[in-house]
C-alpha cells in the first residue's frame, strides 16, 4: 500500500465514522473535524477552523456551570494528568440549541513524549439523557404519590374528629346567649371552609396515588366528552365561556378506564376555565389518529408563561392562589398508565392540551 492510499483510506474512515472526531493543538485550537462532528454540534468546519474550542462550544454542566480549564477534559490530557478521559457535558450548538454529548479525549504525543495534539471523540447522548430524566421524573412522582397517600390517610382521621368537635363547640356556644353569636358564627364558618379545603386536598392526594391502577374496558370516547360538556357548561357560562364539542364520526372505541379518563379531562377543562376568567371559547375535540385517538382541550385563555411551561407536570407545582398543583400530574399519570401521552402547545392567545391514547394498551406501557 502506498502512503497516498493510506491517507485516502484514513480520510474515508474519518468521513464515514459514526462518531464525531476533532483534533486540537495544545492551545485547544481546532485543527480538524469530521462530518459526524459537524452534524452532532451543528457547527461547520468553516465556522470553527482555528478557533479555540471554549469560545465555540461553551461546554457546561446541567446546572449551567462552565467547564473551563481545570474541569475541561482536554486540559487534563494536555497537562499530562491523564492519557485519556471521558465526560458527559452540554455544548452550545451552532443554531443556539443545547445538546448533551459524551466526549472522550486522548493524547497524541510527539517524539519527546510531550502531548502535542488531542483527539476528541464525540457521541450524541441527548436521547439517553432524556430517557433517564423521564425515568427519574416517574420515580419521583411514584414516591411523592405514595407519600401523599400516606399523609392523606394520616390527616383524614384527625380532620373528621375536628369536624365533629366543631359541631359540638357550636352547640355549646349557642347555649350561652351572652356570647357574641354573630361573630362566633363567622369564625366557625371560616374554620369550616378550611376543613373543606383540607378534605378536598386529601381526597386529591388519594386519587393521585391510585391513578395508576386501571379497570379497563372498550369505551366510546364521544359520550365521555358529551357528559363532561353537560357537567361544566353551567359553570362555564357564568364566566362567559362558550363550550364547543367536535367528535369525529366513526371514532373507534379504546381500551380505557372511563372514570379515570374523565378525571384527566376534567382536570384539563378546569385549568382551561381558570385561564379564561373574563370569558372565551373552550373547545373539546376527539379525533382519530393513525394508531389511536386524540382528545383535545383547547382554550383561548392567557396561555402558560415560558418559565412555567417546564413545570406544569410537577406534583404540587401551582401558580394559583388556592391551587394544589395536582391536576396535571394526576392527568399525566392516568394517561401514561393507559400507554398514552399528553402534549401541549401554548401562546398568549391560549393553550391546547392533547391526550393521545393508543387503541390497545401497549404491553409494558
Ligand atoms: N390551560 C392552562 N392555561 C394556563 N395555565 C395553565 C393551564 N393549564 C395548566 N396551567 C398552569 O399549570 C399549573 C399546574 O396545573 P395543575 O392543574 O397541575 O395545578 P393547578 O391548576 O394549579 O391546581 P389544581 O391541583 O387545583 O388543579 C397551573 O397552576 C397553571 O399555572
Ligand atoms: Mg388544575
Amino acid at each position: 500500500m502506498t502512503i497516498g492510499w493510506d491517507l485516502r483510506l484514513l480520510q474515508a474512515v474519518l468521513n464515514n465514522a459514526g462518531v464525531g472526531l476533532m483534533v486540537q493543538d495544545r492551545q485547544r485550537r481546532i485543527l480538524a473535524l469530521n462530518p459526524a462532528f459537524e452534524e452532532i454540534t451543528g457547527w461547520s468546519w468553516k465556522e470553527v477552523a482555528g478557533r479555540e474550542c471554549v469560545e465555540v462550544f461553551g461546554c457546561h454542566t446541567s446546572s449551567g456551570k462552565c467547564i473551563i480549564n481545570k474541569f475541561c477534559p482536554g486540559v487534563r490530557v494536555i497537562e499530562g494528568e491523564v492519557p485519556k478521559v471521558s465526560r458527559e457535558l452540554i455544548i452550545n450548538k451552532g443554531n443556539g440549541e443545547k445538546r448533551w454529548v459524551e466526549v472522550t479525549v486522548s493524547a497524541i504525543k510527539g517524539d519527546e513524549g510531550r502531548v502535542e495534539y488531542i483527539v476528541s471523540i464525540l457521541r450524541d447522548i441527548s436521547e439517553k439523557k432524556k430517557y433517564s430524566e423521564e425515568l427519574l421524573r416517574v420515580k419521583t412522582l411514584a414516591t411523592l404519590g405514595q407519600l401523599a397517600s400516606e399523609l392523606a390517610h394520616e390527616i383524614k382521621n384527625p380532620l373528621n374528629s375536628i369536624q365533629i368537635q366543631m359541631l359540638l363547640l357550636e352547640r355549646e356556644i349557642s347555649q350561652h346567649k351572652a356570647l357574641p353569636q354573630e361573630h362566633i358564627r363567622e369564625l366557625v364558618n371560616r374554620v369550616r371552609e378550611e376543613i373543606v379545603r383540607l378534605n378536598d386536598l386529601t381526597n386529591s392526594c388519594l386519587k393521585f396515588s391510585s391513578s395508576g391502577s386501571l379497570s379497563l374496558r372498550y369505551e366510546a370516547l364521544g359520550p365521555i366528552l358529551e357528559e363532561l360538556v353537560a357537567l361544566i357548561t353551567p359553570q362555564a357560562s357564568l364566566s362567559g365561556v362558550r363550550v364547543e364539542l367536535e367528535v369525529e364520526e366513526d371514532l373507534p372505541p379504546v381500551m380505557a378506564d372511563r372514570e379515570k379518563i374523565r378525571q384527566a379531562l376534567l382536570n384539563m377543562v378546569l385549568n382551561a376555565l381558570e385561564a379564561m376568567p373574563d370569558g372565551g371559547v373552550l373547545c373539546l375535540k376527539a379525533q382519530r389518529k393513525e394508531k389511536g385517538v386524540k382528545l383535545v382541550v383547547k382554550d383561548t385563555g392567557y396561555g402558560i408563561p415560558e418559565d412555567v411551561r417546564d413545570r406544569v407536570f410537577e406534583l404540587f407545582y401551582t401558580t394559583k392562589k388556592g391551587g394544589t398543583g395536582i391536576g396535571l400530574p394526576l392527568a399525566q399519570n392516568i394517561v401514561q398508565a393507559h400507554g398514552g401521552y399528553i402534549s401541549f402547545s401554548t401562546s398568549e392567545g391560549g393553550t391546547e392540551f392533547v391526550i393521545t391514547l393508543p387503541l390497545e394498551k401497549q404491553d409494558g406501557a
